[in-house]
């Protein structure tokens, strides 16, 4: 098993990293939660494959467990599924010392974190994730929301969570297509800031889509551990925490322009970090060796590296500039200067994107 503490002032934490560790759940949250009764949010799909380990730990810990099961898919994440968290903690008495526990993907991770955010202002929150997006990405950070009908988490809070547990088994059980899309966010990390790990990559992207243990556990941690620390220096959101968006201006905009559920985020992101290399290649600021490492890195990954042919080119470029993210309509983009270092672009001219996203369009 592998630890790692997220520094925050007083609201640290530690995400432990491990394999078969389950079990172990409810130990951990009685060091950080002292109420005598559990909210166990989770989908029914995930439920019936972990619920009973995992409400077996807490129990022997003290906690009456509530399971709590939302809908499984992001339409789900809203706040019709609130209301119905809220109205269970309530009914069942939930007070402001027992804790909600998110068992899951990032959509019931953001779901559940933003109930235990708001319930009574504020409850311990611990994430449990089961998908490799969320072990990697969603349950480190402390981003939590759902979506509006306007647009992909709008109603939202920083909430840190009290503590982590992500158990590499329960990856056995994730379809094949969700593991490459965490792959894609693994592969992200490498990019950012560490040309070691990206190297590590190269070399045991074989073994990661087998699902060796040992080689996930060593890579998740990796991956929380990068994000932890661009957390801790820009918690909110204000500047550096920018970098985690490489590939995620043209993956948004491929997800939006598809239609949400055609890619999946990973898959769009993966596309968009290959655009972005090509764009940092053709500015000449990232050598061409570096590129065709990143786009084959990725390929292999079984991800894909190219847009849509169906995409229209101005569609993208009007989609990028509405991107949440961006601002004033301007075109940013985190591009690589070398594989293991990004820098954020403000402001780039139409006219260079199109030639790199849709040469000889
Ligand atoms: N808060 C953040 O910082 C942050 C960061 C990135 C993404 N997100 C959010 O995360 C969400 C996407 O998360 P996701 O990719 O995990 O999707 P998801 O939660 O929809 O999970 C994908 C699918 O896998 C299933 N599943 C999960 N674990 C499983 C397991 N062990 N075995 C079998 N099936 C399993 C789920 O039920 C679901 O059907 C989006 O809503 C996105 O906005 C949040
Ligand atoms: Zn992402």
């Amino acid at each position: 098993m592998i630890t790692v503490r997220a520094d925050l002032g007083d609201r640290s934490y530690y995400i432990y990293i491990g394999n078969g560790i389950l079990s172990r759940l409810g130990c951990w949250v009685r060091e950080s939660a002292a109420g005598d009764k559990a909210l166990l949010v989770s989908n029914r799909k995930v439920l019936a494959l972990y619920g009973e380990t995992v409400s077996a730990s807490l129990s022997e810990y003290g906690y009456q467990v509530i399971p709590a099961e939302m809908g499984d898919g992001e339409e789900y994440k809203n706040l019709a599924t609130l209301e119905k968290l809220y109205d269970l903690a309530y009914d069942r008495g939930l007070d402001r010392r027992c804790p909600v526990i998110a068992l899951g993907g990032g959509v019931v991770g953001d779901a559940a974190g933003f109930a235990a955010a708001t319930y009574l202002r504020g409850v311990p929150f611990v994430q449990v994730p089961t998908s490799l997006l969320a072990q990697v990405d969603s349950s480190v950070g402390g981003k939590v929301a759902v979506n509006h009908p306007g647009g992909k988490n709008i109603i939202g809070a920083f909430y840190q969570p009290a503590l982590v547990v992500a158990d590499m088994r329960t990856l056995r059980t994730l379809p094949r297509r969700e593991i490459k899309c965490g792959l894609a966010e693994l592969i992200k990390y490498g990019v950012i800031g560490d040309a070691g790990f990206f190297s590590w990559l190269e070399e045991n992207i074989d073994k990661l889509l087998s699902l060796d243990e040992g080689a996930l556990e060593y890579a998740v941690a990796v991956a929380c551990r990068s994000k932890a620390r661009v957390v801790e220096a820009d918690e909110t959101e204000q500047g550096q925490r920018a970098i985690l968006n490489f590939g995620h201006t043209v993956g948004h905009a491929v997800e939006v322009l598809s239609g949400y559920g055609v890619f999946c985020h990973g898959e769009a992101v993966a596309a968009g970090m290959a655009a972005a290399a090509k764009l940092a290649e053709l500015m000449g600021l990232l050598p061409a060796a570096q590129a065709r490492r990143i786009v084959s890195l990725l390929s292999r990954a079984g991800l894909p590296v190219s847009l849509p042919a169906s995409l229209d080119s101005g569609d993208m470029i009007a989609a990028m500039r509405r991107d949440k993210k961006a601002h004033a309509g301007r075109l940013t983009f985190v591009l690589p200067l070398a594989i293991g270092s990004v820098r954020v672009f403000d402001d780039l001219p139409e006219e260079l994107i199109r030639e790199a996203l849709f040469p000889g369009k």
